[in-house]
């Protein structure tokens, strides 16, 4: 089929890639110049593990452009996977889903089926529908719900072998393209309303960041206790009623989605006259974690003004470049605002960290951060970080301290080779 994708971000990105992957003529849009410049030369412009050789093996069936109207015209089904960032209020600020929507409309010559792919609240549909329906003046359009649920770094396996495709229609015409395209993918496909699509995307995320800071909150508790909160995730874990993933004590969640989504969702339920609070309790968890991490810090090194602390991990999360609302964000400027200097090392977002933490030495690997370093903090659990080579790390540091903000290490085997270790919950 000829597909329109409106937005060449991470989600856009990679749906053009993968719906070329699968077979479909894909127009990949995009307003940054930048990007489509970069796209035309087959250079992802964000880091995602095995883009760049999907977009060269697909190149046939990708072209990118800066004009909704060379999607619109050109293909009769417009994914639209723009930004749905927070507004200050919390809410999902959909102004770009807007401005798309009154552009299809407004170069539209026949019937197209406009699929969400940005995550949006429930109603968005509606709304859509009725940007066009008053633009359009008669022209024949569906509309439908199919949220994304790829997570960064390995967003390709995600999109072509998901759990499952959701997809909200309201037509037979709109499910049966819908079911076209995605027909080689071997996945149960839910097909459902509209709104309910649209609150299967916001409860998922909202479940899996509440699980977070569930198991975060019962890590403080095993700290106040004595006890372990690994030991205890993982008795809780092999319960197949909660099951092991999303049971990793840490210093919080972050990224692009969970936060807005869980603040985006709660900001509905609220304004629909239902006040969500158990989501509420789930972002303070989130907040305080961070603060509990800082504190413990400033009780082992005690006064952190002068101290120089070697960060290891920025991003968000593993094999991402994403820096939006990471918590390293949120720990660094604790760390300064103590008057600590920070040196840092991620593998793939210091180009993006640079930009939301300017005042912080950036390093080029693991030894150069411990070099003279007071301690080491890990806040994000690349493998890297795993197999670092901890003896030569031990003889670099000034003092052999860890703050492990992600328990990738074992407490006694770290204190074996003498290091005074802190993790979260051990
Ligand atoms: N990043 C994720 O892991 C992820 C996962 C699932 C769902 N989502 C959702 O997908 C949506 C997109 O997220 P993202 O991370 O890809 O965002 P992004 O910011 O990386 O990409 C959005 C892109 O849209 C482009 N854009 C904005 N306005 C435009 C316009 N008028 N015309 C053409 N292009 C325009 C921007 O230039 C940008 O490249 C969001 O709703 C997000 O919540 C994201």
């Amino acid at each position: 089929m000829d597909i329109g994708v409106i937005g060449c971000g991470y989600v856009g990105l990679v749906t053009g890639a993968c719906l070329a992957e699968l077979g479909h003529s894909v127009i990949c849009v995009d307003s940054n110049d930048r990007k489509i410049e970069m796209l035309k030369m087959l250079k992802p412009p964000i880091y995602e593990p095995g883009l760049s050789t999907l977009l060269e093996k697909n190149k046939k069936r990708l072209t990118f452009t800066t004009k909704i109207s060379d999607a619109v015209k050109g293909a009769p089904v417009i994914f639209i996977a723009v930004g749905t960032p927070s507004k200050g209020s919390g809410d999902a600020d959909l102004s770009q889903v807007e401005n798309v929507v009154s552009e299809i409309a407004g170069c539209m010559d026949s019937y197209r089926l406009i699929v969400e792919k940005s995550t949006v609240p429930v109603q968005t549909g509606m709304k859509i529908k009725s940007v066009m329906e008053m633009r359009v003046k008669g022209i024949p359009f569906d509309v439908a719900s199919n949220p994304e649920f790829l997570r960064e770094g390995t967003a390709i396996d995600d999109f072509l072998h998901p759990d499952r495709v959701v997809i909200g229609v309201e037509t037979g015409k709109a499910k049966d393209i819908m079911k076209k395209i995605y027909e080689p993918i071997s996945a149960p496909i839910i097909f459902t309303d509209i709104k309910s699509a649209e609150i299967i995307k916001h409860a998922s995320n909202s479940f899996l960041a509440t699980k977070i800071s569930f198991i975060n909150a019962v890590s403080i508790v095993c700290e106040l206790a004595g006890a372990n909160v690994e030991e205890v995730a993982r008795g809780m874990g092999l319960d197949r009623r909660i099951g092991d993933r999303f049971l990793n004590a840490g210093v919080g969640f972050g990224g692009s989605c969970f936060p807005k989504d869980i603040s985006a969702f709660r900001r509905i339920s609220d304004k629909l006259g239902y006040k969500f609070n158990l989501l509420k309790e789930t972002e303070r968890i989130n907040e305080l974690i961070k603060k509990k991490f800082v504190e413990k810090m400033e009780e082992v090194l005690w006064n952190l003004n002068g101290k120089i602390i070697g960060v290891l991990g920025l991003a968000f999360k593993p094999n991402t470049d994403d820096m939006r609302s990471a918590p390293s964000i949120d720990i660094i400027n604790g760390l300064l605002e103590d008057g600590a200097r920070v040196v840092a090392y991620d593998p793939v977002a210091m180009g993006n960290a640079k930009e939301v933490l300017p005042e912080i030495d950036y390093k080029n690997d693991i030894y150069e951060v411990a070099n003279g370093a007071d301690c080491l903090v890990i806040l994000t659990e690349w493998d890297v970080f795993r197999n670092m080579d901890i003896q030569k790390v031990k003889n670099l540091l000034k003092t052999p301290i860890i703050f492990d903000g992600r328990n990738i290490f074992e407490r006694e085997k770290m204190e074996e080779l003498g290091f005074i270790y802190i993790g979260v919950g051990v």
